[in-house]
């Protein structure tokens, strides 16, 4: 019976090699061939998890499709009907609002192991760029769901954010009647995000997320030592010609993303049977009530993984500068390939003055989410965020000269296995 299984299966497998004979050569070249270097830690796994979320994010928002009803009338009636008379409609819709916020975690984490480890350093500007990009879409496509509940967060949040484009001079007002469609949130504007949210970015995030890999794959992974394995020793167990410090990246790397995968997975489960609004971070209690445009909430503010940003809007008095202030804080991510000057790529061969400074931007990062998800009301408060918008700016101004300044340590010739 196996043999006529294994048979069948040889069979479909010529018969597509036939007619499509690139497809093993690529599979090849992207898994079996791909020769990743073997210290890779715990922080090399974010990757593959936030592809997780990502598949996750897309299956699970095709079924909520299939019953949300997208105008200002019905949106916020049909996610009841979803929660509660849908067959595993609640777990269908935990499952992509929970997956939001940790696709933000896994993503932020992924990030910051970028920053420790020099990996946007040359010949990986071009991975960093594209992750940036996906970052960039990621927000929006983010900002765009979260107004589909049509709660009263969903509108309010709508008409702060886009109303920021009203500071734009001359066109400001144009701009921000034309995203609307309207002069408040209303219908029109659910349709169109409706329509961005579950067709247009996700093809865009899915676009990036594919030449992100593609872009990786043409000079190779970086690693926790930051050196370079394909300018190492040539020749492994599996190819003469392959670095002597990568092994292929199927079976070894899919065996031990699959464990940390499950792991993640169950650590997923706990949140979205246990705690899926997760206190009010994940899923905001104003957004329990359906939106009026009468009825102002008492505090507005954005999901957990926006408020860094949104403080940093709020503590600058003029509107104007506010938003340059924000939208400047991550744009200036996209620079960091060229402000780092140091020699070495990973932190664990660099001084003290990388490890204090990587620490503060944590610090700044964190504090700035805790102060931007508060009312906003505490001027003590706004002068922390002030400073914090400050330290924040200065990591990536000073780059250039704290990593020039900073010790260096030699980097070993060959990757190094110690965690
Ligand atoms: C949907 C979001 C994303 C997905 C699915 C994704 C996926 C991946 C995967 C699977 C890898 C290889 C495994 C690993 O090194 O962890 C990788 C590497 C990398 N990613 Fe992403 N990524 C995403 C977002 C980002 C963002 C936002 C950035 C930064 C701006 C970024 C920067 C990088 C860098 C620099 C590498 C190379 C790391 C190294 O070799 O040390 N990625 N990404």
């Amino acid at each position: 019976m196996a043999n006529v299984f294994v048979r069948g299966a040889n069979g479909v497998f010529e018969w597509v090699n036939e007619r499509a004979p690139g497809l093993m050569p690529a599979y090849r070249k992207h898994m079996t061939e791909y020769y990743a270097p073997k210290n890779f830690n715990i922080w090399y796994i974010f990757g593959v998890l936030s592809l997780v979320v990502l598949v996750n994010q897309i299956l699970t928002g095709i079924f909520l499709t299939m019953h949300y009803k997208p105008s200002a009338a019905d949106a916020f009636a049909s996610v009841e009907y979803i929660m509660r008379d849908v067959e595993w409609g609640w777990l269908i819709r935990y499952m992509h609002s929970t997956g939001a916020s940790l696709f933000f975690i896994v993503v932020y984490i992924h990030m910051f192991r970028g920053l420790m480890y020099g990996s946007y350093q040359k010949p990986r500007e071009l991975v960093w760029i594209l992750g940036m990009l996906i970052y960039l879409v990621l927000m929006a496509e983010a900002f765009l769901g979260y107004v589909l509940p049509w709660g009263q967060m969903s509108f309010w949040g709508a008409k702060v954010i886009i109303s920021l484009f009203g500071a734009i001079p001359v066109i400001g007002n144009g701009l921000t009647e034309w995203i609307m469609g309207d002069y408040l949130p209303s219908d029109a504007t659910l349709n169109r995000f409706f329509a961005l949210h579950v067709i247009a970015l996700p093809l865009v995030l899915l676009l990036l997320v594919v030449l992100h890999l593609g872009a990786l794959h043409e000079v190779g992974s970086n690693n926790p030592d930051g050196v370079e394995i394909k300018k190492g020793p040539k020749g492994n167990r599996w190819s003469s010609t392959a670095p002597a410090d990568g092994i292929p990246f199927h079976p070894y790397y899919t065996a031990k993303d699959g464990f940390y995968v499950c792991f993640f997975l169950i650590i997923a489960a706990f949140i979205i049977f246990f705690a899926p609004a997760f206190g009010g971070w994940f899923l905001e209690h104003d957004n329990f009530t359906e939106a009026n445009r009468l009825v102002t909430p008492e505090h507005i503010k954005p999901v957990w993984y926006y408020t860094p940003y949104y403080a940093m809007l709020r503590v600058v008095p003029d509107k104007l500068g506010g938003v340059l202030v924000m939208f400047g804080a991550i744009a200036i991510l996209f620079a960091v390939p060229w402000l780092d000057r140091s020699k070495v790529r990973s932190h664990r061969y660099r001084g003290p003055l990388t490890k204090i400074m990587l620490a503060m931007l944590v610090v700044c990062f964190v504090w700035l989410g805790k102060i931007g998800a508060g009312p906003g009301t505490d001027p003590v408060e706004t002068n922390i965020g002030r400073v914090l918008t400050f330290l924040y700016f200065a990591f990536f101004i000073t780059m250039p000269v704290w990593t020039k300044l900073d010790r260096t340590k030699a980097v070993p010739e060959r990757v190094t296995m110690h965690d």
